[in-house]
């Protein structure tokens, strides 16, 4: 999909319990998975690609050095600003593609991978401006061999992050939570730039 269509979206991301659900146990697994790598966001400098709203920007605020959020629907970035600007996020910058001057020590990319273009050649791009050991984590829903719909399978990713030269690749169920009458089961895929 293109910026303008994502742009649709804007105006009610924010109320959607579902995204909102989303949003806070793709952080509760991001947490995990910094502890187990020894990491914490402590004073991190985090880019959220594919940011949206800043359903998970707005997690990471408080304990983070600064987020940068990428999104190519100026009104996805319209509302994030918005928030920032009256929630007085002074940490919290936007911009419609990626800064050529990253240094990041983490990259967020939650619900975004399997819907660009180039998925395997942007999860390079983007993890080469990581800081050497910077994490990156995505999440997205699991396809199977041969899936139309949205969603990556567990291979897709694992090659995806070697292709970028990531190690400590970790593919597996970022977590499983009851949504009305589903579960949300989504996949995480996390590396560290060595
Ligand atoms: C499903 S939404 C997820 C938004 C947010 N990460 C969240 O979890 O609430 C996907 C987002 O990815 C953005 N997106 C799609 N393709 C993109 C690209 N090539 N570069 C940056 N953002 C993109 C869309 O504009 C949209 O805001």
């Amino acid at each position: 999909m293109s910026g303008d269509s994502w742009d649709d979206y804007a105006d009610g991301w924010d109320d959607d319990p579902a995204a909102r659900a989303y949003s806070r146990a793709a952080y509760a697994s991001l947490v995990q998975d910094l502890e187990q790598r020894g990491r914490s966001l402590d004073q991190m400098r985090v880019l959220d690609f594919g940011c949206g709203t800043g359903l998970l920007t707005e997690q990471l605020v408080d304990q983070a050095g600064s987020v940068h959020g990428v999104d190519i629907s100026p009104k996805m970035l319209a509302v994030l600003e918005e928030k920032a600007t009256r929630l007085g996020w002074t940490n919290v910058t936007t911009s419609t593609t990626v800064p050529p001057d990253g240094a990041w020590d983490l990259i967020v990319c939650s619900s975004v991978c399997s819907f660009l273009d180039d998925y395997p050649g942007t999860v390079s791009q983007i993890t080469a401006q990581l800081n050497p050991g910077g994490v990156f984590i995505q999440w997205d829903w699991e396809a199977t061999e041969g899936d139309e719909g949205h969603g990556l399978t567990r291979t897709q990713i694992d090659e995806a992050l070697r292709s970028a030269g990531l190690l400590d690749i970790d593919v597996r169920t970022a977590f499983s939570i009851p949504f009305e009458d589903q579960m949300m089961e989504p996949l995480a895929g996390s590396g560290i730039r060595r």
